[in-house]
């Protein structure tokens, strides 16, 4: 509540014409971290002049959530302040949030105010990616401040092509039917993040396995969403294989490059130069002999040439992945080009950290709205929390681990995503309900007891400790997650406390591999 009443007096702060003063008030906010994302939002909605303009320029300082990329882009086009609309521009484009460009591309379409025109420029130059540039192309300059945006802005995007070489062309790409690959056992929670992030209706298809929607845009992919683990095109099926034999399995292989639809289109919805697509060829299930691979390969390479497509299995854009089934053979094309910086904020990692996609996809499922202090009592590096915090502005978060390497590494990716001011990561021991605050989630993935035979021995103290704290701490209401390979020990652990834990989702996930067990507990009071 204070925290909240102190947002609010520092808002209020940016309502004044001593710039010293409101760039006091200003950092301040800064330094609250997304916890002023809200705040800052509701300013420039309905703030005076003065208030809109440092709101839409401090917004830029922050991660490019919908949270901050929304407000900035109903500024853009409906504030009647042109020096706010300036900075909700400058504010997008140090978002980097491909988001943006469509509604930047329409306040450019629409933009009287010369002065305010060529901040639009720079910014779809600061995204930079190919809908940007296609904006770019359409803009006919009229002053010369506009000329030289426009210079810098295409040189941007060309510099970023050069470095990308290959990029969706969106608008060929939208044709694509993605499947997004999934952490199975996690379905749930993918398509729960796919709906919010206005996917419309994606499906499951096969565990692992979601289809988005006809004209989906790839940019929502990836970056958008962190509860995929990649993205599948499906290129073409057919009649099992017979992989023992290289000549029919060459010759069927053969068949189903030349009748893909994508393959045939690939020039469409791939931005690149002549020659400059490269692809692996990848067979499933793994271990078919050489002799069979080579057939494979130069049947592929014999079709894929006139598809403009080049063999290089050391550095490729794309991945020919063929499934060959007993019922079927699948052969799918994997995006490899799209540079993955969802989860750059792990700079430092523990032993058995856990996946961030799983990551991502748990803390959807325990999260509540109301929700003010979330725990996680053996918190690694961070992950859960940091993914939590990524959910929720407001929440305020808390991570405990016995291990000092584990708290640094903790508190070193907390800077890095920006949370600092959310989460704050001590050392201690989970077993001990001191170091417990009163909370209303619990995340906790726990060890599980394969690196030494000394914490082995302390697991099952562990587990019943850290079961009996959920049981003191837990505010009523509130929901506790716990994932653990050791799923035998946990069972064993929650059946002596039926009395005091109800079981109300277990999940079973893979992960690298294993199968983890997941347990969402509420508190039987
Ligand atoms: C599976 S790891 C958690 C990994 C974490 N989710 C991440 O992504 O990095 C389990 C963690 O529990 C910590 N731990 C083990 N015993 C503990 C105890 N008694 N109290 C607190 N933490 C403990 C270990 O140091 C380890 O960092």
């Amino acid at each position: 509540m204070t925290a909240r009443r102190n947002l609010a007096d520092l808002v209020a702060g940016l309502e004044t014409e001593d710039l010293q003063a409101q760039k006091r008030a200003g950092e301040m906010l800064l330094a609250a971290g997304v916890a002023a994302v809200p705040s800052l939002a509701q300013a420039l909605r309905t703030g005076p002049p003065a208030s809109r303009k440092a709101a839409a320029y401090l917004l830029g300082a922050f991660h490019s959530s919908d949270a901050v990329v929304a407000p900035l882009g109903r500024a853009l086009a409906v504030d009647p302040e042109p020096k706010v609309r300036k900075n909700a521009a400058v504010a997008l484009g140090k978002t980097g949030a491909v988001t943006a460009v469509p509604t930047l591309a329409a306040a450019l379409a629409r933009e009287g105010v010369s002065w305010v025109r060529p901040s639009l420029i720079l910014a779809l130059g600061a995204i930079a990616d190919e809908a940007a540039a296609a904006a770019l192309d359409q803009v006919q300059v009229t002053t010369d401040l506009e000329k030289e945006a426009l210079r810098k802005a295409l040189d941007r995007c060309s510099a970023q092509r050069r470095t990308r070489r290959v990029a969706w062309r969106v608008d060929g790409a939208r044709q694509l039917r993605f499947l997004l690959t999934v952490p199975p056992g996690l379905e749930r929670a993918a398509l729960l993040e796919a709906a919010e992030r206005g996917l419309g209706r994606c499906e499951q298809v096969e565990a692992g396995r979601l289809r988005c929607p006809p004209g989906t845009d790839p940019h929502q992919l990836i970056p958008g969403l962190r509860c995929i683990t990649g993205l599948l095109i499906e290129a073409a099926s057919g009649p099992p294989m017979d992989l023992a034999n290289p000549t029919e399995s060459a010759a069927a292989l053969a068949a189903l490059v030349t009748e893909s639809v994508p393959l045939q289109h690939i020039r469409q919805w791939l931005a690149a130069e002549a020659g400059a697509v490269k692809y692996r060829l990848v067979v499933t299930p793994k271990g078919i002999r050489r002799e069979t691979f080579r057939a494979l390969l130069s049947a592929v390479r014999e079709r894929c040439a006139s598809f403009d497509l080049v063999d290089s299995p050391s550095g490729y854009d794309i991945q020919l992945v063929l499934r060959a089934e007993a019922g079927s053979s699948i052969l799918f094309i994997r995006p490899s080009f799209v540079a993955d910086t969802r989860f750059a904020y792990r700079h430092r990692d523990v032993g058995a950290a856990i996946n961030p996609v799983v990551a991502a996809c748990l803390v959807r499922l325990v999260r509540s709205p109301g929700s003010q202090m979330v725990f996680d009592p053996t918190c690694g590096s961070g992950t859960l929390l940091i993914e939590r915090g990524f959910l929720d502005g407001q929440v305020q978060l808390g991570g405990l681990d016995v291990s000092r390497t584990a708290v640094g590494a903790a508190r070193r990716n907390v800077h890095a995503a920006g949370l600092t001011s959310q989460i704050a990561i001590n050392a201690g021991n989970a077993v001990d309900g001191d170091h417990w605050p009163r909370c209303d989630e619990v995340l906790a993935n726990l060890p599980f007891g394969l690196r030494s035979r000394r914490r082995d021995r302390s697991l099952p103290q562990l587990y019943g400790a850290v079961i009996q704290n959920i049981t003191r701490y837990l505010e009523p209401g509130g929901q506790a997650l716990l994932y653990t390979a050791n799923r035998k020990l946990l069972g064993q652990c929650l059946v002596q406390r039926r009395r005091q834990v109800a079981v109300k989702e277990r999940l079973l996930v893979q992960s690298g591999g294993v199968n983890v067990g997941a347990w969402i507990l509420t508190v039987a009071r």
